[in-house]
């Protein structure tokens, strides 16, 4: 497959997201620039250490999805998919960028979903306001 059939199929999933909100490809706005970003662990074993990762339980999906949601609702933030946290245990693990780091302690649950994207725009409104990120509370007991 050459190059850009592989750039073009990598696109793909974009071009579905416009068009489900009601947006034609090539009249797409980009977002502005990002303020932050998001690090998710998608660090995947061979598991030949019978140790568990990120990756082995969904945090490569889980990056698609956040990056779906981030760009639909026009967040500016970025989603950075990074190597592991050393938190493989109570992963899949993420780090909003001098925030919230947050283990999601193998739920992938649509309300821990929820609570990610709610915490990524609550940084995002800190940010655009001007304010200086507080010491980050936990999400989750
Ligand atoms: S595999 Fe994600 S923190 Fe180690």
């Amino acid at each position: 497959m050459g190059l850009f059939a592989r750039a073009r199929r990598a696109l793909r999933p974009e071009a579905a997201l416009l068009k489900s909100h009601g947006m034609i490809e090539g009249e797409w706005i980009p977002t502005e620039k990002p303020l932050f970003t998001v690090r998710i662990c998608i660090n995947k074993r061979l598991n030949t250490d019978r140790l568990p990762s990120c990756a082995g339980r969904g945090s490569r999906g889980l990056a698609d999805l956040l990056e779906q949601r981030i760009l639909a609702e026009r967040i500016p933030a970025s989603i950075t998919r990074g190597p592991c946290m050393n938190n493989c245990a109570i992963g899949p693990n993420l780090k909003i960028q001098a925030a919230e780091f947050i283990s999601l302690k193998d739920d992938l649950s649509q309300a821990n979903i929820e609570m990610i994207v709610e915490a990524i725009r609550r940084e995002a409104e800190r940010r655009k306001a001007g304010q200086v990120a507080d010491t980050p509370e936990p999400l989750l007991p």
